[in-house]
């Protein structure tokens, strides 16, 4: 994907980059990193080289910029005083001029924007890395914005990347110590994540999707035919900002869209396994009509079945404190096989005494989170990209809810949400291709035995985990609804338990004991959720 040869401009840059980063004063980590010799360097402070990088990254450029918030996101795998400073790195610049961006539009769009749509103004309404927003009105009437890329931006992002690439490969032959951080399969997943980032034809396509799944957000409309990978033209929404002004101003309002905003937010990665990766308050707007409305879908993630099982799992978990189960997932995500570390089911079972069920608290995702992700680290366990993203966007998603309603129990709101997900994983036909999946595991224990046998039966255990905590948990579950005496509770469960009645009927014929699983899978993936809401709410 990346061109691995450097041309002679492509040096010079080098050159030039080195030096940046040595005035920076970042010497002695680039001696560290083994891409310059120099004696008598004197090591920096955490502190000071953390301060430093970030400084010289913004001073980079955008790919540098990125980086940096790529790597911000790694704390399963960056100390904290460095993913905290990264995570502040801003991508505001001064906009191109004009003109240069007109002669681009008129390459995409055929004809001068004056010509192509009935207004445009040439003052954008904001200006990043990457692109820049216009404001204009279709011929046909419809008042649009169009989202132009950064002329010239793909070149250098694409040099960029073949000198971060030629830094890994160096990185990695002369830094031993740094090779299990895989520096060339970090700069890979960065040029994807970027390459993607700048083709608006993928962002247009994510817009599109998540428009059609959610019933919860507007999602401005694309207009494809003025569309290519540079030039995105969709609806423009006459919103406002959902920020403390907007709160201060609209009470009651605000107070609606809280919990809306994290459930419909949650939905999206636990139902639809399409979702907004950062919705922060700048990507949001409320309508006139007082709804939230989603913009810029440049970064958008996907989850697949299984992962959307596992992170079910880990919630569930949070309710009966199954360490193992929790501890598995963790090896499993880092594709680490034999025994776990020895720090890791205590990291877990200290995570659950301070964030599960029976902690009382009230419980900060992004806190939790970030916990989460640190117990990874200091196990040494690598986290799937595409789990941090999610892992990520929780944390953005309770402090958009959380600017709407400071007050708003965020675990509360998304309650709804979870025991949807829990009734869709136990759903028969779920319950169906999930056995299907543990079998196809298992049958592949004759070729490829002990690391087959061991996914197998770890799977087992976890899948096994409902039907492993039914007795005393179902105890649990009545006793914590009767003691709130919640009605409403005893009514979700009393469905589940019929739902899962019908589901035993509808299988009669079939395997009994799959019948019988599915019912007590189902009453108690609810079960569970109600006990840990439940609880807190003693
Ligand atoms: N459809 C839209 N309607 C109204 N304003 C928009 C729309 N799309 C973008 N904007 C404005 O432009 C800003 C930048 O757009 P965005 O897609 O977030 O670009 P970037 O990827 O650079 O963050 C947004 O924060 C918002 O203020
Ligand atoms: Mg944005």
């Amino acid at each position: 994907m990346i061109s691995t040869k450097l041309s002679a401009a492509d040096y010079r840059r080098l050159v030039t980059m080195l030096r940046l980063l040595g005035q920076a004063g970042l010497k002695p980590t680039l001696v560290r990193l083994g891409l310059i010799r120099t004696r008598n360097v004197e090591p920096l402070s955490a502190e000071a080289e953390a301060e430093a990088l970030v400084s010289a990254l913004e001073r980079l450029g955008p790919t540098f910029v990125k980086l940096g918030q790529i790597m911000g996101t790694r704390a399963d795998l960056l100390p904290p005083e460095l993913t905290e400073r990264l995570s502040r790195l801003h991508d505001a610049v001064a906009p191109v001029p004009f003109e240069e961006v007109r002669s681009q539009l008129v390459d995409d769009l055929g004809d001068d924007p004056a010509e192509a749509f009935a207004e445009f103004s040439a003052t954008p309404i904001a200006a990043g890395s990457i692109a820049q927003v216009y404001e204009a009105r279709l011929t046909t009437g419809e008042p649009v914005v169009v989202k132009v890329r950064r002329p010239g931006i793909e070149e250098v992002i694409r040099a960029d990347l073949r000198l971060l690439s030629a830094a890994a490969r160096v990185i990695e032959r002369r830094v031993p110590s740094l090779r299990r951080h895989q520096p060339t399969r970090v700069v890979e997943q960065l040029a994807h994540a970027l390459l993607e980032e700048i083709d608006f034809r993928i962002e247009a396509r994510n817009q599109e999707d998540v428009r059609q799944r959610t019933t919860v957000f507007v999602v401005p409309r694309v207009y494809r035919q003025f569309s290519t990978d540079r030039t995105l033209v969709s609806d423009r929404i006459l919103g406002r900002s959902p920020n403390q002004a907007f709160r201060l101003a609209e009470p009651a309002l605000a107070g609606t869209l809280a919990p809306e905003a994290a459930r419909g937010l949650l939905g999206l990665m636990l139902l639809d396994g399409v979702f907004h990766a950062d919705p922060h308050p700048g990507n949001v707007l409320v309508t006139p009509e007082g709804r939230l409305a989603l913009l810029d879908f440049g970064s958008v993630g996907r989850l697949s079945a299984k992962r959307r099982e596992q992170v079910l799992v880990v919630l569930g978990s949070l309710v009966d404190a199954d360490v193992g189960a929790v501890s598995d997932i963790l090896m499993d995500w880092a594709s680490r096989s034999g025994p776990p570390p020895p720090g890791l089911e205590p990291a877990v079972d200290g995570f659950f005494t301070r964030y599960g069920a029976q902690s009382g608290r009230d419980v900060r995702l992004a806190e939790a989170v970030t916990e989460f992700i640190s117990i990874a680290r200091q196990n040494e366990l690598a986290l799937p990209p595409d789990l941090l993203l999610l892992m990520r966007a929780l944390g953005i998603s309770e402090g958009l809810a959380r600017t709407l309603d400071p007050d708003l129990d965020v675990v509360e709101a998304i309650t709804p949400v979870v025991l949807d997900a829990f009734a869709q994983r136990f759903s028969f036909k779920a319950l169906a291709t999930r056995g299907f999946r543990i079998l196809k595991e298992l049958d592949q224990v004759a070729t490829i035995a002990p690391e087959a046998l061991r996914r197998g039966v770890a799977r087992l255990r976890r899948e096994g985990l409902v039907v492993e905590v039914s007795i005393p948990d179902l105890k649990a579950v009545s006793d914590a609804v009767r003691r709130a005496g919640d009605t409403l509770a005893s009514a979700v469960v009393a469905a589940a338990l019929i739902l899962s009645g019908a589901l035993y009927s509808s299988a009669s014929g079939g395997d009994p004991a799959q019948s019988l699983f599915s019912l007590v899978a189902l009453g108690l993936g609810v079960g569970i959720w109600l006990v840990f809401v439940v609880r807190r709410r003693d």
